[in-house]
């Protein structure tokens, strides 16, 4: 496998960054490694548990599955420019108030996967919410309380609530 080191520039959490990495680093240890951004989780490593999802140039990818020096001149935003930001801060309100989290090793996946789902607009089904939370594995839950949650916040988006 290759050491290379690459120079890369790229924008996280809407600030510049300039580092060097192995050109076989993912972008999940990239974050918690290089950048201290240690919200994003790491669990299967391989695609499955969606633990690393972060946004890359607007769309959700997995950091286990993506290199860094992939997001040369990418923006990429974790779950902590989402929360600083305020852009999920009534998705996170409504996980505390329906119990949508124990360990919480999952959660910062699953609120950058439910905001992906909500940014698209209108009040998804629950079938739906499933289905777009399909690649998002959940220890504790059980789901439901994930699903009310993410349900209300819809809702509330489109002034039904
Ligand atoms: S750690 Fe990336 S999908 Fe599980
Ligand atoms: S809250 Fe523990 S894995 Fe989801």
């Amino acid at each position: 496998m290759s050491d290379r080191i690459l120079d890369i520039t790229l924008t996280v959490n809407g600030e510049p960054v300039a580092e060097r990495v192995e050109a076989r680093k993912t972008l999940v240890d990239f974050l918690r490694d290089d950048l201290a951004l240690t919200g994003s989780h790491v669990g299967c490593e391989h695609g499955v548990c969606g633990a690393c999802t972060v946004r890359v140039d607007g769309e959700i990818v997995r950091g286990c599955l993506m290199l860094a020096a992939q997001c040369d001149g990418a923006t990429v935003e974790t779950i902590e420019g989402l929360s600083d930001s305020g852009e999920i801060a009534d998705l996170q309100l409504a996980f505390e108030q329906r119990n949508a989290l124990q360990c919480g090793y999952c959660t910062p996946g699953i609120l950058a996967t439910a905001q992906d789902l909500l940014k698209q607009g209108g009040v998804p089904d629950r079938a739906t919410i499933r289905e777009h939370l399909s690649g998002n594995y959940c220890r504790c839950t059980g789901y439901h309380a994930i699903v009310d949650a993410i349900e209300s916040v819809a809702q509330a988006r489109a002034g039904k609530r």
